[in-house]
């Protein structure tokens, strides 16, 4: 079974690279990540990639390969990708590919990259509007982690990295869950060693589901804990995806309180972390229209769909539901 990378911390990002064992190595760096840094990379071959989900397509990806040839860039080669988890992504896929594999390593910058983009070796890219419908599983030789690049992450790209952390502690249960609630204003105001610990636990336990699961058949499914509905709001609302991810989960802790799978009191606790960390618990929507984008999931198989349920910190189910009870459930919501 291949090993799955964990992050390592570093201090200093040209030392990093400088200490590097590798022929020669090309920087994939964001283009917001460079404007910040640019005196870091310095020396550095790069090449710099527009910010934003719409580079996650296969003609950027051929033009990075057109620049690799022409630099001269062999499979001995060393790309690193410095970036959130778009450039993240872009690193892992373009690697993959590029004379059917080179090396490559990641340099997460957000706090959603650091904790879970970068790890697990998934490398996505879009096809049209669908997201992810491309792309390969490869691990990277290392993810290395500077906190400081957070300094420059705007507010809400935080909290997008906020409601993933919340979700992993809602899988893993008790421990984590109780640190983010204990620490939750060291965490907001930014404390560095509170926020290292909490990128450690959080990366530590993607890692651990990831490890179980490295082919994306079974256990690794718990991940989409409220991305279900999440990736339908996403679509249909101006809710970020944060924000999005946020509200799935609520709205799955109302699911399993609705089917007795789980009480008011266990509901309320999850959903009271995701409030305190300023995240919304609900929006307004159509059960209808919610519905429709969800039967275009990839999750879905014929007319059920593999479905994650919290049930408490700690306790987190799949389930085969049916399209006409997820809908019921929905209507339910919608109304409440
Ligand atoms: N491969 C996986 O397992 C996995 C898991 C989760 C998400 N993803 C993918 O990750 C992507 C989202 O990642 P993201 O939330 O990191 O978004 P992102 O990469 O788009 O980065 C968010 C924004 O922050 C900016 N930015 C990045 N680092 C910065 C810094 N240090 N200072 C200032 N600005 C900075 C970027 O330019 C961008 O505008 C999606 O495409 C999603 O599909 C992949």
């Amino acid at each position: 079974m291949a090993e799955i990378t964990n992050i390592e911390f570093i201090d200093d990002v040209a030392g990093f690279l400088r200490e590097l064992k590798a022929h020669k190595i090309i920087l994939l760096i964001d283009q917001h990540v460079y404007s910040f840094y640019q005196s870091e990379f310095e020396g550095f071959d790069s090449i710099i990639v527009p910010s934003g989900e719409q580079s996650k397509n296969l003609s950027l990806i051929d033009e990075i390969v057109q620049m690799l040839l022409e630099m001269d860039f062999q499979r001995d080669s060393l790309l690193i990708g410095v970036g959130g988890g778009v450039v993240t992504d872009i690193a892992g896929f373009v690697a993959s590919v590029y004379m059917r594999g080179m090396r490559f390593g990641l340099m997460p910058t957000t706090l959603l990259g650091m904790c879970d983009a970068a790890i697990g070796g998934k490398n996505g890219v879009n096809s049209g509007n669908s997201k992810n419908m491309i792309g390969t599983i490869r691990q990277p030789e290392f993810i290395a982690v500077l906190t400081g690049f957070l300094e420059t992450l705007p507010e809400q790209e935080f909290l997008n990295g906020m409601a993933e952390i919340i979700k992993h502690s809602i899988i893993s249960g008790d421990d984590f869950f109780e640190f983010l609630k204990t620490n939750q204003k060291q965490i907001l105001d930014q404390d560095k060693e509170v926020l290292r610990q909490m990128i450690q636990k959080s990366a530590d336990i993607k890692h651990g589901i990831v490890q179980k699961d490295v082919d994306d058949q079974d256990v690794r499914h718990i991940l989409n804990l409220g991305h279900t509905i999440a990736h339908a709001l996403e679509s249909l609302t101006e809710h970020l995806h944060g924000e999005c991810v946020a509200i799935g989960m609520a709205m799955d802790s109302s699911i399993a309180k609705n089917m007795n799978l789980t009480d008011e009191d266990s509901a309320e606790k999850m959903k009271n972390l995701i409030r305190g960390y300023g995240l919304p618990v609900k929006t307004e929507f159509n059960s209808k229209a919610l519905m429709e984008k969800i039967s275009g999931d990839k999750k879905r198989r014929e007319n059920h769909i593999r479905y994650v349920l919290p049930v408490a910190p700690g306790d987190c189910r799949i389930v085969n539901m049916s399209l006409d009870e997820l809908s019921k459930h929905l209507r339910n919501l919608e109304n409440e």
